[in-house]
């Protein structure tokens, strides 16, 4: 039994009872499943195993340096983010050749750490940045790999703020203005253009626009390659979406089956930058109810309505508050008791502190414990301190157990940052 499922009336993961991990490490706890991650980073290469591809996990999902090793350990490459990203891959063990450097705001200091390691290749987002990084490489007297991140003016279906592939969204060149500054960086000599890039959003269910920003990268590549500018790999970027609602939704063999015939015209290898497709379903948040209050009745059918308190909010899991983010919230052992329709709500000082809205749940009693599903991905990376709350800890359930990947933050490590 592998992932988040039930034995009887209880959730477990991989097998291992989540109220078994939950009494030893407390909550709010996020809990992975290993054997999930391996599935999903292997039917990913799978599904493109016709083609020469390198899967660069996106470390922006999820960087805990645990999963970051299980990741290199299952032969794949990282997509960075930001100079911390770089060193989180170096420390998981990455070389520097399977790292490929992602951002909109790479600051000079980045950059020149990028290059002093020698990352595979740096995505550039602006002519200026090419500039900067042209100077950079030339003061080392090294010449510096580079995809340019095109922006293909595809809209990707999917929330506005997870969506980057518009031309009103700030991320990367507009394609028209590529070959122009191709045309230019070739007399630069800290510079070497070797791919393009393209990542238009994340949590996309409609594969259309995945094929049309593909298309877009092999259009320009081969009007490129026309005006002498050879380009060795197209990256197309992660954003491959979840069911976080149990409806079925394309995976990697459609993608794969949706983008490899257009791909493949270009005769170039091809770089994915998947993250929350792998891990999204391998992590669940655990969390226990604090309080449960009445709410009221529901208008239409003047049912009793009740707010759920959890120890978990929008400090662990912000994904419902900044994008409207549906997850599956669910009692980790079933009770018989009557159904309540609720709102499952944090503990913070926020009305929008609120993990689902309106949900059918067995009327909860003070200290059950629940877990909200699919929160692996751009969940634990995104909790943050306010109210002066602190880190949850972080498990990997791996062969029937558990450990401790990131330990429970203490007041002390945020205070020893003070004076
Ligand atoms: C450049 C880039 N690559 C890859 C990803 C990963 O996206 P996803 O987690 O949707 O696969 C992101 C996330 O937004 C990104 O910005």
């Amino acid at each position: 039994m592998i992932g988040f499922q039930r034995d009887g009336a209880a959730l477990a993961c991989d097998g291992v009872p989540l109220d078994r991990i939950a009494s030893a490490e407390g909550t709010p706890l996020y809990v992975y499943s290993s054997a999930t991650i391996a599935a999903r980073y292997r039917a990913i290469d799978e599904a493109f195993a016709g083609y020469p591809h390198r899967i660069h996990y996106a470390l922006k999902a999820n960087s805990t340096l645990a999963i970051a090793r299980l990741l290199r350990g299952l032969g794949s490459s990282a997509d960075a983010n930001s100079g911390g990203e770089i060193e989180v891959a170096i420390l998981a063990g990455f070389t520097p050749a399977q790292i490929v450097f992602t951002g909109v705001g790479k600051t000079s200091g980045e950059l020149a750490q990028a290059v002093a390691l020698g990352v595979r290749s740096i995505n550039v987002e602006s002519e200026g940045e090419i500039a900067r990084l042209d100077a950079i490489a030339r003061e080392r007297g090294v010449r510096t790999s580079v995809a340019i991140r095109v922006n293909p003016d595809v809209d990707a279906k999917t929330h506005p703020h997870i969506s980057t592939g518009l031309r009103t969204n700030k991320f990367g060149i507009p394609a028209s203005d590529v070959p122009d500054i191709c045309r230019r960086a070739q007399f630069m000599d800290g510079i070497q253009i070797v791919g393009l890039h393209a990542h238009i959003g994340s949590q996309i269910t409609d594969l259309a626009p995945l094929a049309n920003a593909a298309r877009a990268l092999v259009t320009l590549a081969r009007e490129l390659r026309d005006k002498g500018t050879t380009i060795e790999h197209l990256d197309i970027g992660g954003g491959l979406g979840v069911s976080y609602d149990g409806e079925p939704v394309p995976g990697p063999v459609d993608y794969a089956n949706a983008v490899l015939p257009i791909l493949r015209e270009s005769g170039l290898a091809i770089v994915l930058e998947p993250g929350r497709h792998i891990i999204a379903p391998a992590g669940a948040l655990l969390t226990r109810v604090v309080d449960v209050k009445d709410a009221g009745v529901r208008p239409t059918t003047l049912e009793p309505r009740a707010f759920v308190v959890m120890d978990a909010g929008m400090t662990e899991l912000i994904r419902p508050m900044l994008y409207d983010a549906f997850h599956r919230i669910e009692p980790v052992v079933r009770t018989g008791a009557p159904l309540v329709c609720a709102d499952v709500v944090g503990p913070l000082c926020e009305s929008s502190d609120t993990l689902g809205r309106d949900r059918m749940v067995p009327r909860p009693q003070v200290g059950e414990l629940y877990a909200v599903l699919d929160a692996g991905a751009y969940g634990a990376v995104m909790s943050s301190n306010y109210n002066r709350r602190l880190f949850p800890a972080e498990v990997l359930v791996e062969n029937g157990a558990w450990r401790v990947i990131r330990r429970r933050q203490k007041l002390q490590d945020l205070l020893a940052l003070e004076s």
